[in-house]
């Protein structure tokens, strides 16, 4: 496993980051995003989104698992904040946006681990005390293609990263 830690220290940087993993995705890859309400995994995804093309990120306020997006990929943004049970996930037929064309990105995919894939790119979100718009952003990359992944990120994002 490779891990790093980004500080985003406003919306834009955090945005900007998830730009730059938008361009480097490709099909069947899976990002998991965890952390506190509010810490800016939505905002991480819609850079995501711009990275891969997607012109028009609308977030309905209706509740549903999965928005679907258009981009040079399909992006499929999955929040698993109000599941009360594992099988809701099951039952929206995970394992076909898993191993499909296209990008998962999923919100509080703690609520559903054992549904999920070991190899990954996982976020986690973190408040820094104190600092109101900075955030700790740990990457964590299991498995060869996301180790490769996270590697060309961090040479991209140098500057707002450090090993640990
Ligand atoms: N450095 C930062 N990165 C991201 N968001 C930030 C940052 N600083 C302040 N913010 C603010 O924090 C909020 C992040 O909201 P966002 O919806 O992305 O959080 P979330 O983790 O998806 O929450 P939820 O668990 O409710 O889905 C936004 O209001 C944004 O303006
Ligand atoms: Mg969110």
């Amino acid at each position: 496993m490779t891990s790093c830690t980004f500080v985003s220290t406003s919306e834009q940087q955090t945005d900007s980051l998830g730009r730059h993993i938008g361009v480097l995705c490709q099909a069947g890859d899976v990002i998991l995003l965890s952390g506190e309400l509010g810490a800016g995994k939505t905002c991480l995804v819609q850079g995501i989104a711009s990275g891969l093309g997607v012109s028009e990120y609308t977030f309905s306020p209706s509740f549903v698992l999965v928005r679907e997006y258009r981009g040079r990929l399909m992006l499929y943004h999955m929040d698993f904040y109000r599941i009360e049970a594992i099988e809701e996930v099951a039952d929206l037929g995970i394992e076909e946006y898993l191993h499909g064309d296209g990008v998962c990105a999923i919100e509080w995919a703690d609520r559903a681990i054992a549904l999920l894939p070991d190899q990954c790119l996982h976020f986690e979100l973190r408040y820094v005390p104190d600092i109101e718009q900075s955030r700790e952003v740990r990457a964590s990359a299991r498995g060869s293609r996301y180790e490769y992944l996270l590697q060309r990120l961090l040479t991209e994002m140098k500057d707002f990263a450090r090993w640990n």
